[in-house]
C-alpha cells in the first residue's frame, strides 16, 4: 500500500474515536490532514454533530476553517464550562488526534510491547509547542502513524526538534551540543531562520538512539531559553499504526 494511503487509513480509523458532543484537539501535519478531511466529511453527513475543536497550529486552524469545522479556544471552554473548578485538573479536551515523527511502544529491552509507555518525537512540522499544550490538556491523546515510524529507541530515525526563544538560540544550541547532539538551526524554504507560530526558532538535534528519554526531557526542561522539546513521554494513550497489508493496529500499553 502507498505511503499516503497508509497515512489515510490510520487517520480515518482514529477519527472513529470522536463522538458527538466532544471537544476535540486537532493535530498538525500530512497524516493529520486526512483526519481533518474525514472529520469535515462526518460533520457534513450529520454523523458527527455538536463537536468543537481546538487547533494545534495556525496551519491547521486555516484548514479547519476552510473545511467548515467548528473551532473553539481554551478560554471559551473554560468560561462556558461550569463543571470545571480550580481543583479539577483542566483536561478539557476529550480526544486529540495527531501524527508523529517517531514512536516507541513499551520497553526497548522487553519483547512485549504491551507494557511501559508510548513515547513520541513530534515537531517535524514545527508545531510542537501548541501540540504539547493540547496533549497535556487532553483526556485521550491518540497518535496516528504508518509502520515506518515505529522504532526500538527514539532518535534512531528522527532528530528531536527543540523550540527556543530567539535571544537564547546560540547558547541553547551549545547546551544541546553538550548533551551529545549534532544540531542545526531550522531554516525555511528560502534559507531564512524558520519562525514558529509563537515567533521562536527551532533547533533540530540529532542524538542517535536515546537511551534515557525521560532524563533527556528533564535536562532540556531545565533550560530557561528552551520553550519546549519534541519528546512526548508517556502522553499518548493509543497508537493507530497502519501496516503495509492495509490493516490498522490499535496499540495500547499498560504502565
Ligand atoms: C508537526 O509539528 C508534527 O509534530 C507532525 O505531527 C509530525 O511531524 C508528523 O507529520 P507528518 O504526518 O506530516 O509526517
Amino acid at each position: 500500500m502507498e505511503k499516503m494511503n497508509l497515512k489515510k487509513i490510520a487517520a480515518e480509523r482514529a477519527v472513529e474515536e470522536i463522538k458527538p458532543g466532544m471537544v476535540v484537539g486537532l493535530g498538525t501535519g500530512s497524516t493529520f490532514q486526512f483526519a481533518l478531511e474525514r472529520i469535515a466529511e462526518k460533520i457534513k453527513s450529520g454523523e458527527l454533530y455538536n463537536i468543537v475543536c481546538i487547533p494545534s497550529s495556525d496551519r491547521t486552524e486555516a484548514e479547519a476553517k476552510r473545511l467548515g469545522i467548528p473551532l473553539t479556544s481554551f478560554e471559551e471552554q473554560i468560561n462556558t464550562n461550569s463543571q470545571l473548578s480550580a481543583f479539577n485538573f483542566p483536561q478539557i479536551i476529550d480526544v486529540t488526534i495527531d501524527g508523529a515523527d517517531e514512536v516507541t511502544v513499551g520497553h526497548p529491552e522487553s519483547d512485549s510491547s504491551n507494557e511501559g509507555s508510548i513515547n513520541v518525537i513530534k515537531g517535524g512540522g514545527g508545531a510542537l509547542l501548541k501540540e504539547k499544550i493540547l496533549a497535556q490538556a487532553t483526556k485521550n491523546f491518540f497518535v496516528i502513524v504508518d509502520e515506518s515510524k515505529i522504532s526500538k529507541h527514539l532518535g534512531e530515525k528522527f532528530f528531536v526538534p527543540i523550540e527556543v526563544i530567539k535571544f537564547a538560540a546560540s547558547i541553547e544550541e551549545k547546551f544541546i551540543q553538550s548533551l551529545g547532539a549534532k544540531t542545526s538551526l531550522r531554516k525555511n524554504a528560502n534559507g531564512e531562520n524558520y519562525i514558529t507560530d509563537e515567533n521562536n526558532y527551532i533547533i533540530d538535534a540529532t542524538f542517535g538512539p536515546i537511551e534515557n528519554v525521560e532524563e533527556l526531557a528533564r535536562k532540556l526542561e531545565q533550560r530557561a531559553g528552551i520553550v519546549e522539546h519534541g519528546l512526548f513521554v508517556g502522553m499518548a494513550k493509543k497508537v493507530f499504526r497502519s501496516m503495509s497489508n492495509g490493516e490498522v493496529k490499535e496499540i495500547v500499553v499498560s504502565n
